[in-house]
């Protein structure tokens, strides 16, 4: 007999999306709607905290109304509801997992928890069914990880970032050089018409699986300031195409070395900075050469959404992952908690 189809009503508001979706088994999406409050936080520089949640308040009621309309389902059609319980925003998180507990109070479907970072590996299974035992690089705003993952829902994190996370340090590269909010595309559309003539130092070449993206960000300020002091103009494509190949080349190697080390021969590509050209065709490259088989999201789920919540928390439902209305929003939750029961 066929198993029933499982139907999860996700939440993602971890930082500057409220994002609701449904996913049938994991691996379907019936429909996504994203509220992006990027337009808002443009004008300061990057999200402000109180500014997005009030956001995330304003908006939630309505996208939950219009997914459930554009899916042209009902709240009790739901079998399971996904939330990001974090890391993130603490008052961005807490909308989503009010949001998220009211709805499994009312309809008494199971609450399923899930980790932000969770969510952005499984953004690979709305594509193909992961295959294990895999390797995924983490590249996002807030993370830089390597994941060695044996079976679904079981994360060993291998290596992390000492400082900025890969995407902040690309926001930051952008903001020094007076590019838009998030900068991150902007600097992987730049670096592509410059040269690489800025002699940077490449981000922590090490033995270990670890990444540190301060020394070259602190680089950039340096070179800008004393372009500036010199009088000379900065040519930002040729900054932008210095930093990013340097960027790319340690991402690449330290994911390599994960590969070969764990005698792994699946790779999956996760966060933000997933959408980045130059990233994609170099661990392309790599993953052709060595046999490979590697996953990126579709470019719509990098960045934050709540389908990749919805692909997750099935799989964490599988464990026997859920937890009670006392379940709390947490800003900083490092350890990937695959096993661990929120009850
Ligand atoms: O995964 P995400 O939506 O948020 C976090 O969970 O942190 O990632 C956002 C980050 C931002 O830093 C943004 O600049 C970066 O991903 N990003 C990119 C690209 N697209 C988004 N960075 C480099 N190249 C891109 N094409
Ligand atoms: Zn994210």
């Amino acid at each position: 007999m066929k198993n029933k189809d499982i139907y999860c009503l996700a939440i993602e508001s971890s930082c500057d999306e409220t994002s609701m979706s449904i996913i049938k088994n994991g691996t379907t999406e019936i429909n996504t709607v994203v509220v992006t409050q990027i337009d808002i936080h443009k004008k300061f520089g990057g999200v402000v905290p109180e500014i997005a949640s009030r956001s995330h308040i304003e908006s939630i009621t309505i996208v939950l109304e219009e997914l459930l309309e554009q899916s042209k389902m009902k709240i009790s059609d739901i079998d399971i509801i996904g939330v990001t319980y974090g890391p993130g925003l603490i008052g961005s998180l807490l909308i989503g997992v009010e949001c998220a507990k009211t709805i499994s109070l009312v309809t008494g479907k199971p609450l399923i928890p899930v980790h932000h970072i969770a969510g952005h590996i499984y953004a690979n299974n709305l594509k193909e069914r992961l295959t294990f035992p895999l390797i995924a690089l983490v590249v996002s705003g807030g993370h830089t990880d390597l994941v060695y993952m044996k079976e679904d829902y079981s994360f060993e994190r291998i290596g992390s970032t000492l400082d900025d996370a890969v995407g902040e340090a690309y926001d930051k590269v952008a903001k020094i050089l007076g590019l838009d909010y998030p900068g991150g595309p902007i600097v992987d559309k730049l670096a592509k018409v410059g040269n690489d003539t800025y002699d940077l130092p490449y981000p922590l070449d090490d033995k270990t699986y670890n990444f540190s993206f301060s020394g070259i960000k602190s680089a950039v300020v340096n070179l800008v300031h004393n372009e500036k002091q010199r009088g000379n103009d900065v040519r930002v494509e040729d900054v932008c195409t210095s930093f990013q190949n340097r960027v790319v080349h340690i991402l690449t190697k330290k994911t390599k070395k994960a590969l070969e080390e764990y005698h792994v021969h699946n790779l999956v590509v996760a966060g933000g900075v997933a959408a980045n050209q130059a990233l994609r065709e170099s661990l392309n490259n790599m993953a052709r050469d060595n046999h490979i088989k590697i996953s990126f999201p579709e470019v719509k789920y990098c960045t934050d959404n709540a389908a990749m919540i919805g692909a997750a928390a099935y799989y964490a439902y599988q464990k026997g992952i859920t937890a009670n209305l006392e379940l709390n929003a947490k800003a900083i939750d490092s350890l990937y908690k695959g096993t661990e029961n929120h009850k």
